[in-house]
């Protein structure tokens, strides 16, 4: 996702050097992204109730966008953790990722549109697959392709979610691959809720 990218200047939180340790270790012995995501998604999990595992700094958000803040980029660039700090009414662009990518709900609750590309070239359009709201506590994992989705904030208070994306996304710049600026069709009885553990 895109926004300002910080450098890590904070020395990690012990819960985050924890699971740093946990995640270098699951993208070492599995690389299939199908099959690494959702071990990383359960290494996350118990994380998201931990309430020192931001520093202070790494809460603030931006008045103009959702704000990321890169906690760490492992050195061969297999993996990054980040976080994205959210004011109320906050969104991404619809968009696709570059690598697979684990989403937990730190803070608050984000509301999650998930898209499929359809149509022929000429016609060109997303559909809506489903959508969630996402609570604090709540882990996704997304394995691109069919990865396509929209995220806002869901509340009125600040949201944090922390990402996990087996990219180095401070050397792409932004873990977004394509943004969907197409068309949406979608008849709302095909709609459906979209369930997250
Ligand atoms: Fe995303």
């Amino acid at each position: 996702m895109k926004s300002a990218i910080l450098t890590p200047s904070t020395q990690p939180s012990t819960a985050l050097a924890d699971l740093i340790s946990a995640v270098r270790a699951a993208v070492r012995s599995e690389t299939r992204p199908e099959r690494v995501s959702p071990l990383v998604a359960d290494l996350l999990r118990p994380y998201l109730s931990a309430n020192d595992f931001l520093m202070p700094e790494q809460l603030v958000p931006c008045g103009e966008t959702y704000r990321q803040h890169v906690l760490h980029v492992e050195s061969d660039g297999s993996f990054s953790i980040v976080a994205l700090v959210w004011l109320p009414g906050q969104a991404t662009p619809i968009h696709d990722h570059v690598s697979w990518c684990v989403v937990g709900v730190y803070r608050g609750a984000e509301h999650e549109t998930i898209y499929e590309l359809a149509g022929s070239e000429a016609d060109a359009h997303l559909t809506v697959k489903g959508h969630a709201t996402n609570p604090k506590g709540s882990v996704a994992a997304l394995v691109p392709p069919g990865d396509i989705h929209h995220v806002q904030n869901a509340g009125g208070e600040l949201a944090v979610s922390l990402h996990i994306y087996g990219a180095d996304i401070r050397k792409l710049g932004s873990s977004i691959r394509r943004r969907y600026n197409l068309d949406v069709k979608q008849p709302d009885e095909h709609m459906a809720e979209i369930n997250v553990s």
